[in-house]
């Protein structure tokens, strides 16, 4: 405990203006200080400090509070820390007041493991520039890879000896203690001896936000198929992997003037782009984020970009967990370096101006991103879909921040057309997570799980009726305009041509390909179109009984259809419902029809696409006009379709 003493120093010499503005600009409004909120997203600032009364309000979310609470939300400091911040800016000594043994034991031991770490930080420089050892294996495997000894030293980079307990028994005879060597991973006890855990490895300190050692990423030096190619500090008192991201001390700033930070995998990438004069980057050491990693970048800005090498499994692993970046606010977007080449080697070769270029010109949307790679494991397969659409729902339904709202809106439209499903589908699939989401608090631990499932997409527990029904449903009209040619093909259309003739004309008039997206269903229309001409009649039975399994079983299950007669049907014909067989051609005509106005309306969609895009008056008078015209072919078949009702 801070005796009160100490605390009334520290509040007398608080400076709110002076603290707040250390992690957002302020500016002089009159009495006040004006500042863009660091608790929720705003454009237009409505952050208010007020030094006369020492108090913060946002008008904007309406948060408000006094230094103390500001670190607290803020740095998501405890009380205690938030005045421990104080008195370590301010210079005030603390005085501690009974303090509870278990406090102060936890204290003890953090200390201790920090003094350990910074001993052994320098113990591993002074080897890497000092030893012969170090500077020829070391510090030439270094240079070799181009790290320059400025950019060495800032990251204080080391090297442990091959010897077997050259640190171990300095630091012994120094009187560190035993336990606490052990419990910083640097000292391992094997049948009583003690020795040293990162043997011919180069050593990566890591940080804290205050620059002290938390733990070290140690790197073997040369190739060996039995031993680990890092061996990093065990969890302990200080080190907790779910809080660290190596290289935020050295980027902080950065970031901040940035406003944007990039997110690598390893060690080299950071002290490699640092280097390059890139220096708003961390490292996740190749994990997926956790929620404190997250809340952590977001302190210093909304704008995540994850520069990764597109190997799949490092990226795999970063997109895991990601959701709730959204749920935080944060702008996530995405970029793959080239084949066989990571931040660190691509910087390396692409100089610091076409890297940095590079990274500019291909952030892709993280959640357009996460759908490509998960719909490249679907093909056909129907239940993948489901989970697929499933998870990108639960994903959209992560934005429901109100301002993220047109965002929100965009990503359904973006995600259903690139699954064809239906717009209206997705958004009911969405605000159901979002209802469900609202009606229970997630366990972090399990959804984490989860997640590995989708994307490993072994997991059918999830796929979910409605969702099959909701995609599904393109293509029930698909397999509705096939299933016409299949059961009334043979019949008259009229005085000169049958109903194949018919279709196969109005197909050919409208391209197939744009009008059918599966190739199964494709075969089949080509199958009976070969028959056809030869002169062979295509019935349902020539089809089940192909030798193409896939196809017959296609065919079968489009003829399983449970034909089920629209309400509107009854209303028209009162008294006699008509078969399907007496209605054919109204059938024939609207399945075809349906296809053609989703050709006609994913036309528009497109079209309206290229004028978003389009830059000279020219070419958006000529999209304007492609888009009358298309319009104008989307009222006449809907007008035509209004008279014939299919279910
Ligand atoms: P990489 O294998 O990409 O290593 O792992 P690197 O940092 O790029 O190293 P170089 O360039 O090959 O020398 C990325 C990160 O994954 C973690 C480390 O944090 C590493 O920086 N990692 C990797 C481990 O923790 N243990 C391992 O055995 C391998
Ligand atoms: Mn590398």
């Amino acid at each position: 405990m801070i005796s009160q003493d100490s605390i009334q120093q520290i509040l007398s010499r608080i400076d709110i203006v002076e603290i707040v503005g250390s992690f957002i600009k302020l500016k002089k409004r009159g009495a006040n200080y004006l500042g863009l909120c660091p608790f929720h997203n705003e454009k237009t600032p409505s952050f208010t400090v007020s030094p006369a009364k020492e108090i913060y309000k946002c008008f904007g979310c309406g948060r408000s509070g006094n230094s103390i609470s500001f670190l607290m939300e803020a740095e998501k400091y405890s009380y205690v820390e938030s005045l421990r911040w104080l008195a370590a800016k301010y210079n005030v000594e603390i005085e501690e007041s009974e303090t509870s043994p278990e406090y102060k034991q936890q204290q003890q031991v953090s200390d201790s493991l920090y003094i350990i770490n910074s001993f052994a930080q320098k113990f591993f420089s002074n080897e890497l520039f000092n030893s012969e050892e170090g500077q020829d294996i070391a510090l030439s495997y270094l240079k070799e890879r181009g790290f320059r000894e400025d950019i060495i030293k800032k990251f204080e980079l080391g090297y442990n000896a091959e010897t077997k307990d050259g640190f171990t028994k300095l630091a012994l005879a120094e009187q560190y203690n035993l336990d606490y060597l052990q419990k910083t991973g640097l000292v391992n006890l094997r049948d009583g001896n003690a020795f040293d855990n990162y043997r011919g490895r180069i050593i990566f300190p890591i940080h804290n936000q205050s620059g002290k050692v938390l733990g070290f990423g140690a790197r073997i030096i040369k190739k060996n198929d039995k031993a680990p190619k890092y061996i990093n500090s065990p969890e302990n008192e200080i080190y907790v992997k779910s809080k660290i991201l190596y290289g935020s001390y050295f980027a902080r700033q950065a970031i901040d003037k940035a406003d944007e930070c990039l997110l690598v995998e390893g060690y080299t990438d950071v002290v490699s782009l640092h280097q390059a004069g890139i220096e708003n980057v961390v490292a996740s050491g190749g994990t997926s984020l956790t929620p404190d990693q997250l809340r952590l970048i977001k302190k210093y800005t909304n704008n995540l970009t994850i520069i990764y090498d597109g190997d799949g499994a490092g990226i795999k692993a970063a997109l895991r967990g990601l959701d709730l970046a959204l749920e935080e606010s944060l702008n996530v977007k995405l970029v793959l370096i080239p084949d066989n080449e990571d931040p660190d080697s691509y910087v390396n070769n692409l100089g610091t101006a076409a890297f940095i270029e590079f990274v500019n010109n291909n952030k892709k949307d993280f959640i357009l991103f996460q759908l490509g790679i998960a719909l490249k494991d679907v093909g056909n397969d129907n239940t993948k879909k489901a989970i697929v659409v499933n998870q990108i729902a639960e994903t959209i339904s992560k934005i429901n921040k109100t301002e993220d709202f047109t965002k929100q809106q965009d990503y359904i439209k973006q995600c259903s057309e690139i699954l064809k499903i239906e717009e209206i589908g997705l958004h009911a699939l969405v605000n159901k997570f979002i209802r469900e989401k609202i009606g229970k608090e997630e366990i972090r631990g399990s959804r984490d799980q989860r997640f590995t499932d989708v994307f490993s997409l072994d997991n059918k527990g999830l796929v979910d009726n409605e969702v099959t029904a909701l995609f599904n449903k393109d293509e029930i009209h698909e397999q509705a305009m096939i299933r016409s040619l299949l059961e009334f093909g043979l019949k008259n259309w009229d005085e000169s041509q049958k109903v194949a003739d018919y279709i196969f004309k109005e197909i050919e008039e409208n391209q197939l390909e744009e009008l059918i997206d599966n190739k199964e269903l494709i075969k089949i229309l080509h199958t009976y179109k070969i028959w056809y001409n030869a002169g062979i009649e295509p019935t349902s039975k020539n089809f089940l009984y192909h030798e193409d399994l896939s196809m017959s079983t296609l065919v079968l299950s489009i003829m399983d259809f449970d034909y089920e007669i629209s309400v509107n049907w009854k209303t028209r014909f009162e008294g006699h419902i008509p078969t399907r067989e007496e209605l054919f051609s109204e059938e024939v005509f609207s399945t075809l029809n349906y296809l053609k106005l989703r050709k006609i309306k994913r036309l528009m969609n497109e079209n309206q696409g290229d004028l978003e895009k389009s830059t000279t008056t020219e070419d958006q008078m000529i999209l304007v006009q492609t888009h009358q015209h298309l319009k104008e072919i989307e009222i006449e078949l809907t007008k035509q379709l209004g008279t014939v009702i299919f279910r």
